[in-house]
């Protein structure tokens, strides 16, 4: 198979996060039938590959995910999704077929090549819980580095977003509830209103970044959600808030949790109520090693690209669990100027994809 109809049949069938088990078989089956080795894991989807060189050397690992997002496609694609209200939105086909035709390549070479290389297929990045579920098998425990790749909507093909440090944001979300009294509509001086409350809370929150965070570093608080009442002549008992805090540090990350817990609590107790504040730490943020982002960047150079130093962006990546462990790079693939990643127009160029494995087989050859 061509990589085009690689690409377009990963397009064509899109599966949500733990549901990639088509994704894996057709992997799978591409894989074995050009001799790579698949390694035998406790993975419900996903699998991790392995090509062993001729000489002892290193060990290295390339990471591709694989989930697609609940949207409807709205592209005009000849190969768009065949699975209603699925689609391949954020460029993790590009990823699987870069990752395959690396693996194609660096097969075809195995005699000349030093070390061991793990081509990790993961599942579940979306709900940023795939790169934990791959870590706990151990198979990465004696990896030395680990590399891999995100579509840009931003950058033409032939560029590439290159960066030490942070390249998206630590991710967090937040549940709060404020509970008041109910009462009747017309006699809020027998209750305690939740709603009220929850405007000055909501508009409080904003005051985080405007006035607690430094101008020069970066947060985010977006309340996304709100639930509260059922009629319009009964005040509720209860009000639900949620939504998430972007952060691209530790200190700054701890810092803002602990603010939106003060200001919910003390601005629910200056209203006689009581809020109660849930925070789940999705991924913290990615971290690109020096050393690598610098032989990335030269890497790049070298094979004719165009290497950008990119902006952070606010969104999250589980890729940011694996460079916890060991060092790693992720560097932004450009796929030509299109519409946002997540957005059902969304439509990435393939001829990326030679140009990726190219450059994933470089790095990963050198690095050895
Ligand atoms: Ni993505």
């Amino acid at each position: 198979m061509t990589y085009t109809e690689i690409f377009e049949h990963l397009h064509q069938n899109p599966e949500l996060s733990l549901e990639e088990f088509e994704t894996t078989a057709f992997i799978r089956k591409i894989l074995t039938e050009e001799g790579i080795e698949i390694l035998d894991l406790p993975l419900k989807t996903g699998l991790v590959a392995r090509i062993i060189g001729a000489k002892s050397g290193k060990k290295i690992a390339f990471r591709a995910d694989m989930d697609a997002l609940p949207l409807e496609e709205k592209t005009n694609l000849t190969y768009k999704s065949k699975n209603p209200g699925k689609m391949h939105a954020c460029g993790h086909d590009i990823h699987m077929t870069v990752g395959i035709e690396t693996a194609k390549i660096l097969n075809q070479k195995k005699s000349e090549l030093c070390g061991e290389v793990l081509f990790v297929f993961q599942p579940s990045e979306e709900n940023g819980k795939g790169a934990l579920e791959v870590l706990k098998t151990g198979v990465l425990d004696e990896a030395q580095a680990i590399f891999s790749l995100h579509s840009s909507p931003l950058l033409e093909v032939g560029q590439v977003g290159i960066k030490e440090g942070a390249i998206t944001a630590a991710v967090d979300l937040f549940k709060i509830k404020i509970r008041g009294k109910g009462s009747h509509g017309a006699e809020p001086q027998n209750g305690r209103d939740p709603i009220a409350a929850s405007a000055t809370v909501i508009s409080s929150l904003q005051t985080i970044v405007s006035r607690n965070i430094s101008p020069t570093d970066q947060a985010l608080v977006s309340v996304t959600h709100i639930q509260g009442g059922s009629n319009w002549n009964i005040i509720p008992e209860e009000v639900l808030l949620e939504g998430t805090i972007r952060t691209t540090n530790p200190e700054t990350r701890a810092f803002v949790s602990q603010r939106l817990s003060e200001i919910a609590r003390n601005t629910a107790a200056a209203f006689e109520e009581e809020a109660s504040v849930e925070i789940e730490n999705a991924p913290p943020c990615t971290n690109n090693d020096r050393e690598l982002a610098g032989y990335a960047w030269e890497l790049a150079q070298k094979c004719g690209l165009e290497p950008i130093r990119p902006e952070i962006t606010m969104i999250g990546e589980d890729f940011a669990y694996y460079q916890e462990k060991l060092p790693g790079i992720m560097v932004w693939l450009g796929v030509g100027k299109t519409k946002p990643l997540h957005n059902p127009e969304f439509s990435a160029n393939p001829r990326a994809i030679e140009i990726g494995a190219k450059y994933f087989s470089e790095m990963i050859q050198k690095a050895l």
